[in-house]
This record gives C-alpha cells, structure tokens and sequence, in this order.
C-alpha cells in the first residue's frame, strides 16, 4: 500500500519569519504519518530553521532543486550533498517552471535525480506537457519521454524512495486537470515505469498529480487509483488551506 501523499511546493515564496509563523499555526494540527504524509517544500535558504521548528512534528520538509554536482566550483548553486546533511527528505527535481525558465533538459532532470538519490534523499519528479501538445496527441510521448529520461540508470531497488508528479503545464494557476484527465497522466507515467523497471516497482512508486489543486477538487483526484497524492503550489501557501489538504480523508 501507498501512503497518501501531500505536497506543497511554496516555490520563490514566503520570508523566513512568514515560513516560520506558517509552521506554528500548523503545528499539532496534522494528520498521522501512516495516514498521509505531509510535504512543504521550500526555499533551500532557510529549510535547516523550518526543521528545527518542527522536530516532532508529523511534517516533512523538502527542497525544491539541487544541483547534479555534490561540490565545487558552482557559484550560486545549491549543493545535494549540503541540502541532505540538514536532514531533508525529499527534493522536487524538473519541475516545469526550472525546465521552462531555467533551460532545464531531461539530461540534467536525471544527473539531479541520480545526485538526490546518492547523497540518500528521495526525488520528487516533475513531468509535464503543454496544452499544445495535449491538443495535438502528443502528450503520450511527452510524458513517457520524460519519465524514461528522468529514470535512466535509477536502479530497482530504488523504485520505492521515487515520487513522480504529473503537472501538465496547461493546469498550473489555471483550471485544473479534471480527475478523468489527471488519473490518465498518472496510468501512463505508472505503465511507463513498469515497463522500464517491473510490475513491482510501479507499485512502489508514488505518482502525483500537481496543477491547481484545491480542497474542492482534492478528494475527488485523489480518490482515483493511480494518483497517490497531489503536488499543489499556490493553495498551500494558506495555512488554513494547507490543513484542509493534509486533513482531506
Ligand atoms: O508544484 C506545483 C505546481 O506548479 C502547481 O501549482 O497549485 O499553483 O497550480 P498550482
């Protein structure tokens, strides 16, 4: 069984006493570990203060990239080998934004997933496909493609430490993907990993929908059996929000 997943992204959002207070309305008020786990994935600058607020906590927090190289000569870059000696559990690697605004390619999106994974973390893999690209059938390529890239020389027994997250660009701050549309993503990316891995690592695997998720159209995506949890950017900047999403069963 797959335990639900919650995850935020906050993007280039919230100051550091904004995270903070965030963290202290939240605090006490989340679900059990085994029920949902629960994800805020923030800005790299200020995770290791965001830990420390929440030792006990049923809450993970996660960075959103890394770089593919542990150390060096990178001026400005963020180090995966300093990020996981904070403790973080989880990185978001390729989301469309950093693949969009940053020239990210699915070379890159693996060299990180390989260095997430090294250095005993757990990537969260964004996949996505444009609207364009829906209406003109090519989403199946784009989103096997993608995956297949992303998981080059990702081994079995690693299948289980993987999230990937099906953020067709087209939902992004805009409507949402309809549950139908969203478990389709989901299907493909799971069939795209049984075909590359096995049957008993797509099992593993958790796969996510991300695009305009809200607590009206939560339950009813995450009631679909291939979308094991939801990737929600703008909504889980509310603490109240946020707390509705984790609490959604
Ligand atoms: O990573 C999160 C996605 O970009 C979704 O963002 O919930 O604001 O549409 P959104």
């Amino acid at each position: 069984m797959r335990t639900p997943f919650v995850a935020a992204n906050w993007k280039m959002n919230k100051t550091l006493p904004e995270a903070l207070d965030f963290l202290q309305t939240i605090a006490g008020k989340l679900p059990a570990e085994d029920d949902v786990e629960a994800l805020i994935c923030a800005q790299s600058l200020f995770l290791s203060q965001m830990m420390a607020l929440t030792p006990d906590e049923p809450l993970k927090i996660g960075a959103e990239n890394v770089f593919w190289q542990d150390q060096g000569a990178f001026t400005g870059e963020t180090s995966p080998k300093a990020v996981a000696s904070l403790g973080v559990d989880y990185v978001i690697i390729g989301h469309s934004e950093r693949r969009k605004y940053f020239r990210e390619t699915d070379e890159m999106v693996n060299n990180k997933v390989q260095a997430v994974l090294r250095n005993g973390m757990r990537p969260i893999i964004c996949v996505d496909e444009t609207m364009g690209q829906r209406e003109s059938n090519e989403k199946v390529h784009w989103v096997v493609s993608q995956v297949i890239e992303a998981l080059k020389g990702v081994a079995i027994e690693d299948a289980h430490k993987i999230t990937i997250a099906y953020e067709p660009s087209w939902a992004i701050g805009a409507a949402a993907a309809s549950a139908k549309q969203a478990e389709d993503g989901c299907y493909l990316i799971r069939q795209t990993v049984a075909d590359m891995l096995s049957d008993e690592a797509a099992d593993q695997v958790r796969v996510l929908y991300g695009g305009s998720v809200k607590p009206t159209n939560q339950a009813e995506l995450m009631a679909m059996p291939n979308i094991d949890g939801v990737l929600v950017g703008d909504a889980s900047l509310d603490p109240d929000i946020f707390l509705q999403l984790v609490n959604y069963q």
